[in-house]
């Protein structure tokens, strides 16, 4: 009901009638009384003048369901939103509601983790109101194997979604940190609910810096803000993200794969680099040649023997 109240007050410039939204919603005036109440609680600003009616004067800067929700326009990611104010991690809460069936494209999303994690367990940082942090779950019939192409998908959404808003150039360092300037801006975090030879789901999680300040961030970090020197509409933003995501994983669906790959090179900041990998205990050096079909980065030692490389920390020499 809230959202239709809301579409009804988006849709009109100057004031709606208390009578015509009651009647049209064919709710009581009390009951819409009390609707419009719990919209200014959770952040909307309502105006209400008698014999005028209702106007919006002001959303909130929230990524509340029912912003996400309007003109998104996806087919699966964000048909289903779980909204938090402050959570653990979304990881944790996507992952729970996929075991319980959330369905392909079902979105988790927070304004403040207190336990935000990143790849090898480091913390992700995310302060409330500040960045966009979601998780949200896709069920591929793919093989395990296949799965980086999807967290390779989700990068080149992120970067489209970023040089769409903010005509910034954003770049990827294998195998998924976007990168502005050198300094990381987002982080995505893949984890997999899997048998040897098959998928049950995927939770992708994804962390923005928007609009958070220079020194807030660690010093290897950036915002948007920051290189914008603009505050960013995050609900926009996010439905950029989501869209350009979308797209990607139709396209994986269609069987593309290899236009994944070859969207992701536009943005590729690692290949043709020498690269330091720490994998399985190892360390490694040599020259970033190519990918694979399935998205491993090959690297060439400086014995000249190729080494395939699925997962692991790298740091770009020079
Ligand atoms: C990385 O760069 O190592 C990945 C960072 C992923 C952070 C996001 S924030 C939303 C989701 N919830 C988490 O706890 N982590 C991911």
């Amino acid at each position: 009901m809230r959202e239709k109240i809301i579409q009804i007050l988006k849709n009109r410039e100057g004031y709606v009638s208390g009578e015509e939204i009651s009647a049209h919603l064919q709710i009581s005036r009390q009951a819409l009384w009390k609707h419009i109440q719990e919209l200014r609680d959770t952040g909307y600003e309502i105006i209400a003048v008698p014999h005028l009616g209702y106007q919006l004067a002001a959303s909130p800067d929230k990524l509340l369901p029912l912003e996400i929700a309007d003109k998104l326009q996806t087919r699966l990611i964000g048909k289903q939103i779980h909204y938090f104010d402050c959570v653990s991690s979304t990881m944790d809460i996507a992952w729970q509601k996929a075991m319980a069936g959330l369905p392909d494209g079902g979105l988790v999303v927070a304004e403040a983790q207190h336990k935000g994690r990143g790849r090898f367990a480091r913390q992700w940082v995310s302060p409330k109101y500040k960045g966009i942090y979601f998780s949200f779950v896709l069920r591929p019939k793919i093989l395990p194997g296949q799965s980086p192409l999807l967290t390779m998908l989700a990068a080149v959404g992120i970067c489209e979604a970023i040089k769409a808003k903010t005509g910034l150039d954003p770049q990827i360092k294998w195998p998924n940190d976007i990168l502005l300037h050198q300094k990381k801006v987002a982080g995505i975090l893949t984890e997999l609910n899997a048998e040897m030879d098959e998928v049950h789901f995927v939770v992708i999680g994804i962390g923005l810096n928007v609009n958070n300040d220079k020194k807030t961030l660690p010093p290897a970090a950036t915002s948007l803000k920051e290189q914008t020197k603009t505050q960013i509409n995050r609900v926009d933003l996010l439905q950029e993200i989501l869209r350009r995501i979308e797209e990607n994983y139709l396209v994986f669906q269609k069987g593309a794969r290899q236009r994944i790959i070859e969207k992701w090179r536009e943005y590729n900041l690692t290949l043709g680099r020498r690269v330091k990998i720490a994998y399985h205990h190892q360390q490694l050096e040599g020259l970033a040649v190519d990918l694979d079909k399935d998205g491993a980065l090959l690297v060439r030692g400086d014995s000249g023997v190729i080494q395939r490389i699925t997962a692991g920390d790298i740091i770009h020499c020079r």
